[in-house]
């Protein structure tokens, strides 16, 4: 076998996205050393028992506000993947997140979101700037490309579309303004410490869960495979495969011509287009009875990453390969 690659390091390294970088990273052979809050909790069983996680995988505590934790993490790696961040969930306690399809960009508040996300990703890169990185791969959002009054309907967003910040804190989506304002600031901080910084931008991530917690992007689908409401919005999502994110990323690392932003998205489709698609395949779930319709419709172009080498999978792959680890992890009983 080849001699190990890296090593690198993942923030973020137990979460529904995390965990699926690590387990890509480990299949190609790399040393990766994966961010937790806190080593000895059991919800990262999981990323123990991933193929070459015995030899490959160490696990450090870190929190982004905590910079001294993330220098001892990112110390003597050649790459950073800047995953964490906080993702608000109908979890969190807000009287608005009782709608099922109030997207949940709208939940959490701005002390909870904005000062990990900048302040966390400010730190990250400047561990990484001080312990010689050569490459730091930051993980943002469509969120921060889509939330700007500008944009028309028919305009297709690609990189060169930011959301405007001052709108998403007048509108308090503060998820959109700290993805916003932690990308931004992180192309800034690359071109003025001269760190190689190029930020991934996917859409709402959906596909099987690694980790035994419930995230947010995997909370909605859960919702409306079982919660039978009688009537939802058909909102329109713009869907990616975790699994194709987690390529986006490693892609993003490897290729040398890599640069700036890349929108990472694959499919265009209403909440009832996604539910007829589960129903063809699932028929006794318990999903939503009547959609109201919506005039709310963005399109972005991943033209830039597929010119990289990027190739998605189909969104019935993603979405049966969703329920099926939902099944396994109890999610729909
Ligand atoms: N899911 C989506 O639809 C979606 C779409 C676009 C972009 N994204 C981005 O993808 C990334 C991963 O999201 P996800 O969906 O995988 O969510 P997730 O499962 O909730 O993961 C978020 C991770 O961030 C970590 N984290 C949060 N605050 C932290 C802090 N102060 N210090 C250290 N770690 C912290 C969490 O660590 P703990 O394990 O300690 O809680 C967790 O591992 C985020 O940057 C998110 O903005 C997600």
């Amino acid at each position: 076998m080849s001699s190990a690659k890296g090593p690198v390091c993942v923030t973020g390294a137990g979460g529904f996205l995390g965990s699926w970088v690590v387990h890509l990273l480990l299949s190609k052979n790399y040393l990766v050393r994966g961010t937790v809050r806190d080593p000895l909790d059991g919800k990262y069983a999981h990323l123990k028992q991933l193929p070459n996680a015995s030899s490959n995988l160490e696990l450090v505590k870190a929190d982004l506000l905590d910079y001294p934790s993330l220098v001892s993490a990112i110390q003597g790696c050649s790459g950073v993947f800047h995953v964490a961040s906080p993702v608000p969930s109908s979890s969190v306690p807000n009287p608005q997140a009782s709608s099922l399809f109030l997207p949940f960009l709208l939940l959490g508040s701005s002390v909870d979101l904005i000062e990990p996300a900048v302040t966390g990703t400010l730190n990250v890169l400047k561990a990484c700037n001080e312990t010689k990185v050569k490459r730091a791969v930051v993980v943002s959002s469509g969120a921060a490309l889509i939330m700007n009054p500008s944009w028309t309907d028919s305009q297709v967003i690609d990189e060169s579309c930011w959301s405007d910040a001052e709108h998403c804190r007048a509108t308090e989506n503060w998820y959109c303004a700290s993805k916003t304002e932690a990308e931004s600031k992180a192309l800034e901080y690359g071109k003025a410490a001269g760190l190689d910084v190029v930020t991934v931008c996917p859409n709402l991530i959906l596909g099987p869960i690694l980790q035994s917690t419930v995230n947010a992007s995997t909370l909605l689908l859960v919702k409306l495979l079982k919660e039978g409401k009688d009537m939802v919005d058909n909102r329109h999502f713009l869907v990616v495969d975790v699994r194709d994110v987690a390529e986006a990323l490693v892609l993003a690392y490897e290729k040398p011509d890599a640069q700036g932003r890349y929108i990472c998205s694959s499919h265009s489709m209403h909440v009832k287009d996604i539910v007829d698609m589960l129903k063809e395949k699932y028929p006794n779930y318990n999903y939503p009875k009547n959609f109201t319709e919506v005039h709310q419709k963005k399109e972005m172009s991943s033209d830039k990453l597929q010119k990289l080498g990027w190739r998605y999978r189909s969104l019935p792959e993603t979405l049966v390969d969703a329920v099926e680890s939902y099944k396994k992890a109890g999610l729909l009983d």
